[in-house]
Parts: C-alpha cells; sequence; structure tokens
C-alpha cells in the first residue's frame, strides 16, 4: 500500500501580484521613433481601463505563479472518463512547429503547399484504413462537429432517395449529451432507447421504435459504461433493416484500434477524436480536430472540399494533390480545411510513430489498465455494470456506512493528487465517476491511485467530513461550481475603489 502524507498547505487565497502595480512602473521600452510623434485622437483613449503597471518581472511572475495553479496531464495523473486524457508525446510539438507547416497560408496555390496536403491525403488514407471506412473528411473541429457533419450526412443521404418522412434519431440512454444536440440542432427528434441490464442497448425497446420514421441510431461503442455492445451487429441489423444509418460515436475508438473496425461492423458514419484516440493535446474546451468517416453509399455527401490526388504521378514525378468536391455533398463544415497544425500534423505524427503494431498495443493496454483498476477497486466502490470493461469503467461513488458523494470523493482525490475522474456522467449510473486511466500510466501510478481511492473509502467511513470539506490542499478550496459557471468572473484583478468622500 501506498504511505500518503498529505502535508497542509497554506492556501494562497488570491494572486497577489496585481497589488504591486506602481504609477509609471513599465514593462517594455520602445526604441527611439523614426517617425514624426504625433498625438492618439482623444476617441481612441480610454479613461475607464486602468491596467496594472508593471515590470516585466512582476508580469512574468505573476503568469508563474497562476500556471502552478493548473492540473496538466503532464503533472500527473488524469483519468477523466471519456475525454480519454493520455500522455502526448512531445514530438508531436516538433513536427506541428516545423516551418513548412507552420508558415504555410491556406490559401496559397496547391502547387506550393504539396507536402501539406499530401500529409492530409496520408491522414485520410490511414483513418480509412483503421475504421474500415471508404471516405473520410478531415474538416470538422470536434466531436460534436463531427457529429453535426455526420448526421447532416445521413439525412442527406435519405433526402437523395426521396425519402422525407424520416425525422428520428435513436439515442441510447448512455450516450454523452452532444449526441442529442447535434441531432436536436438539425431539427430531429431525439428518442432515447434504454441500455439493458448488462449496459446494451436494449433490443426489445429498440426494435419497439424501428419504423420508417427513423434517420438513424447514434451507437457510442464501447459506450459511455465502458461496455462492448454484445449484440452491436444485431442492433446495426435491425436498424438498417427498417431503412435507418448507423452513426457511431468514434469517442472511445482508442479501445478498439488494430483490433475491430468499426466499418467491418456495419456502421455507416462515425467521428474521429483525433485529440483522444491519437493523443492530440486538450482540455479546456479546445481545440480538437473531428474527421469524419462513411461508408461508400455515403462517400458522395461529404463535405467538401476533400483531399484528392488530381494527377497521378509515376516512378520519377510524385502525385500532384489537389482539392476534390464530391458530387452530392452537404457543403462546407468549416473555413478552410480543419485544424491542420494543432490536430491532422500531431494525428499523423502519432500514427506514423506507433505503425499498426504499436496502435493495436495502444488499445491493448488502455483495456487492461482499465480492467486492473477495476479490480482492484471492487468490493469497495459499487460497480454496477460489473464485467470485463474496455477503456475505461464507472463505479459509483458511494461508500456503505457513509453519506459521502462523488463529488466529495473527486475532490478528495485532489488532496492526493490525482486529477479526478469524470463525475455525476453517465447519467444512468447515481453518483457517478466514470475512471479511464489511459495506456500511458504504469502500474506504479495504477496502484497509487488504487491505494488512494481505497484510502478515501475508508476516510469517508471514519472522518467524513474530510472528505465532505475537500479539497484541503489547493490553492483555492470547494467552488461553488453551479455559480461560477453562471455568474463568470473572467479577470481576477479590478482596480481599487476610488473613496468618493
Ligand atoms: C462519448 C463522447 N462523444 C462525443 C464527445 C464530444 O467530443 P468533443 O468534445 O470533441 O466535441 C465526447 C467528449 O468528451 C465524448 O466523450
Amino acid at each position: 500500500m501506498t504511505e500518503f502524507i498529505l502535508q497542509d498547505q497554506p492556501k494562497v487565497v488570491e494572486p497577489t501580484i496585481f497589488g504591486l502595480s506602481s504609477p509609471g512602473r513599465v514593462g517594455v521600452s520602445f526604441p527611439d521613433a523614426d517617425v514624426p510623434r504625433a498625438e492618439l485622437p482623444e476617441s481612441l483613449l480610454r479613461a475607464d481601463l486602468p491596467l496594472p503597471e508593471l515590470a516585466e518581472v512582476d508580469v512574468v511572475r505573476h503568469y508563474m505563479h497562476l500556471s502552478t495553479f493548473n492540473y496538466s496531464v503532464d503533472s500527473g495523473f488524469y483519468p477523466l472518463g471519456s475525454c480519454t486524457m493520455k500522455y502526448n508525446p512531445k514530438i508531436d510539438e516538433d513536427t506541428c512547429r516545423l516551418p513548412g507547416f507552420l508558415y504555410t497560408h491556406p490559401l496559397q496555390p496547391i502547387e506550393t503547399v504539396q507536402g501539406n496536403l499530401a500529409l492530409m491525403y496520408t491522414l485520410q488514407e490511414w483513418l480509412k484504413e483503421i475504421s474500415g471506412f471508404a471516405a473520410v473528411t478531415l474538416q470538422p473541429a470536434a466531436g460534436a462537429h463531427g457529429e453535426f457533419t455526420g448526421v447532416l450526412i445521413m439525412r442527406a443521404y435519405h433526402k437523395s432517395r426521396g425519402d422525407y418522412k424520416r425525422t428520428k434519431m435513436l439515442i441510447p440512454d448512455s450516450a454523452h449529451g452532444t449526441n442529442p444536440a447535434s441531432s436536436g440542432m438539425i431539427g430531429l427528434e431525439v428518442v432515447q432507447i434504454p441500455s439493458d441490464a448488462r449496459g446494451n442497448v436494449d433490443l426489445e425497446a429498440l426494435k419497439a421504435q424501428c419504423d420508417d420514421t427513423v434517420v438513424g441510431l447514434m451507437l457510442t461503442n464501447p459506450n459511455t459504461l465502458g461496455l462492448f455492445d454484445e449484440h452491436v451487429e444485431e442492433v446495426i441489423k435491425i436498424v438498417h433493416e427498417c431503412g435507418g444509418l448507423v452513426y457511431g460515436d468514434g469517442a472511445n475508438l482508442n479501445a478498439l484500434l488494430g483490433i475491430v473496425r468499426p466499418g467491418d461492423l456495419g456502421f455507416d458514419v462515425m467521428h474521429f477524436n483525433l485529440h483522444k484516440t491519437f493523443a492530440v493535446p486538450h482540455g479546456g474546451g479546445g481545440p480538437g480536430s473531428g474527421p469524419v468517416g462513411v461508408a461508400a453509399h455515403l462517400a458522395d455527401f461529404l463535405p467538401e472540399p476533400v483531399v484528392g490526388i488530381i494527377e497521378d504521378g509515376d516512378e520519377e514525378i510524385p502525385p500532384l494533390y489537389g482539392f476534390v468536391r464530391p458530387p452530392k455533398t452537404i457543403g462546407r463544415m468549416k473555413a478552410f480545411h480543419g485544424h491542420f497544425g494543432g490536430g491532422l500534423v500531431r494525428a499523423y505524427t502519432y500514427i506514423a510513430m506507433h505503425g499498426a503494431e504499436g496502435l493495436r498495443q495502444v488499445a491493448e493496454h488502455a483495456v487492461l489498465n482499465a480492467n486492473y483498476l477495476q479490480a482492484r477497486l471492487r468490493g469497495v466502490y459499487p460497480i454496477p455494470y460489473d464485467r470485463i470493461c474496455m477503456h475505461e469503467f464507472v463505479a459509483e461513488g458511494r461508500i456503505e456506512g457513509s453519506d459521502v458523494r462523488a463529488l466529495d470523493i473527486a475532490k478528495r482525490l485532489m488532496d492526493y493528487d490525482f486529477h479526478p475522474p469524470t463525475n455525476y456522467f453517465p447519467l444512468i449510473v447515481h453518483e457517478a465517476l466514470m475512471i479511464e486511466p489511459t495506456e500511458t500510466e504504469n502500474k506504479n501510478t495504477l496502484d497509487r491511485f488504487a491505494d488512494a481511492m481505497i484510502k478515501i473509502a475508508e476516510e469517508a467511513r471514519t472522518q467524513p467530513e474530510l472528505l465532505r470539506e475537500a479539497p484541503h490542499k489547493t490553492p483555492f478550496g470547494r467552488m461553488d461550481e453551479v455559480r461560477a459557471a453562471r455568474e463568470l468572473v473572467l479577470c481576477c484583478w479590478l482596480p481599487e475603489e476610488k473613496d468618493e468622500a
């Protein structure tokens, strides 16, 4: 068992550096002007902008200090279920900053950006091979944007066949909120399908909803319980039999890499989250990259343009890459061509580095790590859908003999230097704690985390107030999260009120 030494750290109540503002102190020095001096027009001067006056060193220290408040995947274990906070290899930072990628502009003539286009073309091909789909767009900016794109494609497909009756999207109750949101934004009616006792789609409930008004089903597999649907092929067959299409939410593809291809299972369309599966850094709402793969019958509907070969090469001359317009395209989904440097170059690097064998190991280790943690926590926390999991699992944040809640357990973990797991999602698990260790963590880290969770369960019985008042070690204590979201204060410094008297 890990020996935890929890030191009480003095709380830093507020960043005090702004208090150092002193009239006339400056952090920049400009060279002597080599043009005549002119006064700024009065209309451009704002009297209500009393910014703090500081030296460069004060500003640097202020931001360094603030940066130490951040928890990141580079500073510790981050088992945030569904978000796949795996370590981001630093070589990706080098490649995405190569001058040829960094200093190109999307409006340059294609002859001058052949390297960039070759990378995008190759990435499209790799994603096709990994997923079993016939065609891929790299445009969408994130998973949710990929869903929106995919659902538009599904609707366009039905309409192109004169099938206008289809207005219903079926979505399991374990789904991520973006699934109903994307369908709702397109104006579809969302119909919830319950899960069965083993966490699969309830087949009878699905059959009862399948008719000629169904656009399709949005299915996350493995789902947000971390479980592979045991009847996935039957689920897909049922939807296809009523003329619907099946959308795969590919957020959890990291569990399947090199093992199962969603296209082979019969999915019609799926988004990839490059920022999860292929280790592109993310957090705090972005950046992301959500390419979409489609089966052959949907390829004509992809957003325009996709990268294609517009002139074949031969042994001496490389092919000429350019942009191609799919014949029945739903239109453009994003300005220019997706998140090129931030998402596509990093994902390309990650896939190239791992190769086919390496990607399979990613999935195997992600699944092994999750099952190891699940086994260590079994019996300590209730696990409502207790079977072999994939890359994550969901426990209940409840302890027998204590009234602490999932939120208290999550906050207490911060005192043990761990980022809390996702909590209160998926909605079908009471007091959910959704734990995704990822493949990049070693056994020592997993053991330290399991030991902390076990210790916290013990504390919940003996000293519940320790959990209810947690976190104790962080610069700020327990936040009122609802109020913080509703009444955003984006600036931590405001000028001192002048005493009117
Ligand atoms: C299962 C699932 N689907 C969809 C999404 C949406 O992806 P993004 O955050 O890239 O928009 C997420 C994000 O966490 C997810 O976990």
